[in-house]
């Protein structure tokens, strides 16, 4: 296994780390912001997840002279007028509590039918790699469920049911069934397909 390449996921996320060394694995050694020692919380400013994925490949690429892929991911529920976007990680008003970001959405959507609980997640992958940059994106479509359903996973997964399932949630799904169909799946499946192609 020594000769795999390495690449830098511009991460910390222990679950989205599990998640991609899961399906890169077998290509390359996928290493951490914390592997390469770069300790900054990089700031996502940007107004979308494209920008925001850019931002964070651009700055490992600068500051540690790593080829790198990072990737940004936003909840888009169509009753809330695309919320929380770009704000997904912190729409209950503390960064990274997603019990309170998952309070929010069910308030917020209390009197929404399920017929109109129509939301996708969207994945923004930034790759630079010998001074160029690639871009791919992948996209699950589903629900948002009125309660959690599931202990799985992270983030929204217990309130959102895709639709290519079985009527689980994502938190009820295995980490491979998730993959096979999830948003970050598909645009590290983009991601991994362009690598293979070199
Ligand atoms: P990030 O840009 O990938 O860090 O994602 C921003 C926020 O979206 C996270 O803090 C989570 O709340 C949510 N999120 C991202 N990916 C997933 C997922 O696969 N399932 C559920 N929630 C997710």
């Amino acid at each position: 296994m020594t000769d795999r390449k390495k690449i830098v996921f511009a991460t910390n996320n222990a679950h989205k780390l599990e998640e991609l060394r899961q399906i890169m694995g077998d290509q390359y050694q996928v290493l951490s912001l914390a592997d390469i020692n770069c300790h900054e919380d990089i700031p996502e400013t940007a107004p979308n997840i494209e920008g925001n994925a850019r931002i964070k490949a651009e700055y490992v690429k600068q500051h540690y002279g790593y080829d790198c892929f990072s990737d940004d991911t936003g909840l888009e529920i169509d009753a809330l007028g695309g919320e929380p976007g770009v704000m997904s990680a912190r729409y209950g008003g503390v960064a990274h509590d997603s019990e309170r970001n998952i309070d929010k959405v069910l308030r917020l959507m209390a009197d929404v039918p399920l017929e109109r609980r129509t939301a996708h997640f969207r994945t923004a992958i930034c790759l630079i790699r010998d001074g160029e940059e690639h871009l791919f994106e992948g996209r699950v479509d589903g629900h948002i469920l009125t309660e959690r359903h599931g202990t799985g996973g992270f983030g929204y997964d217990s309130i959102f049911r895709p639709i290519e399932g079985d009527g689980r949630t994502f938190a009820q799904m295995s980490g491979e069934e998730k993959n096979a169909i999830s948003h970050r799946g598909r645009a590290v499946a983009a991601l991994t397909a362009f690598l293979r192609q070199e």
